[in-house]
């Protein structure tokens, strides 16, 4: 049963001047927590910096109430709960890897922070060079789109282990432990974009792709800059080369 590589998309920040939309991240925000916290972490996302998604900080610090981390210990040496505050970090639905296995048939669901880039396809030495051009940039956020909507029937013949659900997108092999998350209709948007399966896909795809790229934005500035810089240098140092070898025959 061949595995279906990632359905290549359309994405805001793609490209050298790539951004990310605002009302996008929101809504995958969103979708992330209706949709994907009762499973998955987010452990390496801070709420303070849901600032850059265009929160205030009176909204991030209301957000982050409604949820409890741990903390402690206190005086007396016990450990406690308490409402997060924007300092903290998104908590974990499992305590640990063990608990998370084995609520999920053996496979614990990953931290979602970092893996629009753990998915990412890599191509090494040389192409790598021009692949930050190419759709390969993208290709953690394809990954997770074309994971999420590709979620079908299972071949005739084809031998379905109980707990698993077959997926020709999944990396590492044709069917996962994840039953398909979402569906159509199932999260409502508040800004009027569609309530498809399809739109909360891309969504939550971008939203993971800020969570592990939240400098994505700067990079690309940072890197046309240089690029100007190098241009105009180059020139000058040219100039500079003519001017010092100009009288030597
Ligand atoms: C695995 C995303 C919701 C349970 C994964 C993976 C991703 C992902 C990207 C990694 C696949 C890989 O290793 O390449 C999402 C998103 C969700 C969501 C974006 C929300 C829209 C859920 C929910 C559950 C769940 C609600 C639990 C009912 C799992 C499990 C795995 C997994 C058990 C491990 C699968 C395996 O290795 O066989 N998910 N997930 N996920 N997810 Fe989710």
């Amino acid at each position: 049963y061949p595995l279906v590589k990632p359905v290549e998309q359309d994405w805001s920040f793609a490209g050298p001047f790539g951004t990310y939309e605002r009302s996008q991240l929101q809504r995958g925000l969103k979708v992330y927590r209706e949709g994907c916290a009762a499973c998955h972490g987010l452990e390496r996302v801070s709420f303070r910096t849901l600032e850059a998604l265009g929160y205030s900080e009176a909204q991030v610090r209301a957000l982050a109430a409604e949820y409890e981390v741990e903390d402690g210990p206190d005086s007396s040496g016990e450990m406690f709960t308490r409402p997060a505050i924007p300092s903290d970090h998104f908590p974990s639905p499992f305590p640990n890897a063990a608990a998370a296995a084995a609520a999920n048939n053996g496979a614990a669901p990953p931290d979602l922070s970092l893996i629009a880039k753990a998915r990412a396809v890599e191509r090494g030495f040389p192409t790598f060079v021009f692949d930050i051009f190419t759709q390969y940039a993208e290709s953690g956020p394809d990954y997770i789109y074309s994971l999420l909507t590709g979620y079908q029937d299972a071949p005739e013949g084809y031998n379905q282990q109980p707990g698993t659900y077959y997926n020709p997108h999944f990396i590492a092999g044709t069917s996962l432990s994840m039953p398909d998350p979402i569906s159509d209709g199932q999260i409502t948007y508040d800004d009027g974009a569609p309530e498809t399966q399809d739109q909360y896909a891309h969504d939550v795809a971008a939203f993971l792709m800020w969570t592990a790229e939240p400098h994505l934005e700067a990079r690309k500035r940072m890197g046309f800059n240089v690029m100007i810089f190098l241009v105009l240098f180059g020139g000058l140092v040219y100039l500079t080369k003519r001017k010092v070898w100009g009288g030597v025959d």
